[in-house]
């Protein structure tokens, strides 16, 4: 029984109710040029951790530690005015080129070839993106040329002879980067986006058949072309392509109950973008199934300083920019948002959390100096870590709630994956009030569990407590003490702005 003064949430788990396949794709991140993500982010030689290749070996223990599956590489805005020739050979004859998006002036000392490596050493997948700002088609074909074809052409050649013996086998590939976009180099309006799009992808599938495309989507649900961008491009790249992109970032405007509603604005949008998404596929009378790459998502204090990039004469290399230090509430939201991709595998078939280090990061690192982790790291990294098997849709009967702006939310966001070769469900649960503790009273029963594995919350009594290089640790996910399970009975208390994850043994 819950605490009688707590408002109730009720679920019902049941292995039959399945709503696809965990997506190791869902544990995604980004590695953009921008700021310090890459230049004393994961590339620092000088450092004292650096391998021999000049990667940190703290940052990759890190990765590692977090469960990122695949890494979108190298933009972002970044991509849009990036030649990747300039990127690959011998490091002292590599061009310091302006970055304009963000101001900023690259040395080009990692490219294709070095982001392959570390890519191997972190035991990730490589999602490479192709600018289709700047340049087009040839340039799209040249890069996979050079990253993919064994060997006895031009580029492929080149590609061995600076060291790259064999090929990279880059399977997924975003068609440009946010091309709806006002800031966006190269900026194009639809019609013009989708025609570059779909004879990219028509070229890049004559060299290997076999890729995972991504046309762009919208760059926020808050565009005004939105729905329309997606109609305009998936009708001429519907066949060509397998996903299209989904971009949503939510900011702490000093309303916590609205900060916490994010995980219900996400779930709209993704149904949203399903609706524009389905609406092609019957108007052209598809049998295929064009399905959504999350491909940038996170919390972002967009109108804060830190986001302020460099102006006038100014064009540093690897400046601080878009350095925010999350909240335990902001780890809270970022739980919620991967609950919530997970509650849409079925449609949500690759996501990644923008971005990895430095910038907008889980991790963070001080050039020459310590790597620590943001409160975000924890629900992403026990998600990643935990979740297997399938994803199983919850029946849900939870107390609504209302913030400034976004109304009738449920105060309950969960999901339960069921793993049975490893006889083990697991639930992850936030609460969303940012006021009230949240009984939560699962039928467990079809699960037929046998025991509790491990019961762990993140919360504190400062939603706002954030970590910091001196002090990362005294706010971790802790055991939730009151959970019971009994017989087919699964309670728990949930405090206010909390995310939590119960790991059930089930019997044979
Ligand atoms: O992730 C930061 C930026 O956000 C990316 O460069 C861009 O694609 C988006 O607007």
């Amino acid at each position: 029984m819950g605490n009688q003064e707590n408002p109730t949430a009720k679920i019902t788990i049941d292995p039959a109710f399945v709503v696809g396949p965990v997506r190791r794709k869902t544990f995604g991140a980004f590695v953009e040029h921008l700021g310090r993500c890459v230049y004393t982010g994961i590339f620092e030689p000088e450092h004292p951790k650096a391998d021999e290749d000049g990667f940190r070996t703290d940052v990759l223990e890190l990765t590692k530690e977090l469960g990122v599956s695949t890494v979108r590489y190298p933009g972002g805005n970044f991509v849009s005015g990036y030649r990747w020739e300039d990127g690959v050979g011998p490091k002292g004859d590599r061009p310091t080129r302006l970055d304009l998006a963000w101001h900023s002036s690259d040395p080009n000392l990692v490219g294709v070839d070095e982001f392959a490596k570390w890519s191997e050493k972190a035991g990730v997948e490589p999602m490479m993106a192709v600018n289709l700002g700047t340049r087009g088609t040839q340039e799209a074909l040249d890069l996979l040329e050079y990253s993919n074809i064994k060997g006895g052409t031009a580029l492929s050649e080149q590609r061995k002879a600076n060291g790259a013996v064999e090929p990279h086998n880059i399977k997924m590939w975003c068609l440009g980067n946010e091309m709806d976009g006002f800031w966006q180099i190269g900026h194009k309006k639809a019609g013009e986006y989708a025609r570059v799009a779909a004879e990219t992808a028509r070229a890049m599938r004559m060299v290997n058949p076999d890729l995972e495309l991504v046309a762009c989507g919208s760059s926020a649900p808050t565009m005004p072309t939105f729905g329309e961008w997606e109609r305009v491009v998936l009708n001429e790249t519907y066949e060509l392509v397998d996903l299209i992109s989904a971009h949503q970032y939510f900011e702490d405007f000093g309303d916590l109950q609205e900060h916490l509603s994010a995980g219900h604005r996400m779930e709209a949008f993704i149904k949203d973008l399903v609706s524009h998404i389905d609406h092609v596929k019957s108007a052209i009378k598809s049998q295929k199934q064009v399905n959504i790459s999350f491909d940038e998502w996170n919390v972002w204090h967009m109108s804060r300083d830190e986001s302020k990039a460099p102006t006038g004469d100014d064009w540093p290399v690897a400046p601080v920019l878009l350095e925010d230090r999350y909240t335990v509430a902001d780890a809270v939201v970022v739980g919620d948002l991967l609950i919530t991709l997970l509650r849409n595998t079925d449609r949500v078939h690759s996501a990644s959390l923008a971005q990895l280090v430095n910038v907008i990061a889980p991790i963070m690192t001080e050039p020459g100096g310590r790597a620590w982790k943001q409160t975000t790291f924890h629900p992403f990294a026990l998600t990643s870590q935990h979740a297997a098997g399938t994803v199983l849709n919850l029946a849900v009967e939870s107390p609504r709630l209302d913030s400034e702006k976004t109304s009738g939310f449920t105060a309950l966001s969960a999901v339960a994956t069921y793993d049975a070769e490893a006889n083990e469900a697991v639930v992850f649960a936030v609460n969303r009030s940012a006021t009230d503790a949240l009984t939560l009273d699962g039928a467990v029963g079809s699960l037929n569990p046998a025991r509790v594995i491990e019961a762990v919350t993140y919360t504190n009594k400062d939603p706002y407590w954030q970590a910091t290089a001196d002090d990362s640790t005294s706010v971790l996910p802790s055991e939730n003490v009151s959970v019971k399970l009994d017989g087919g009975r699964l309670t728990t208390e949930l405090p206010a702005v909390s995310w939590s994850m119960i790991r059930l043994a089930l019997n044979s």
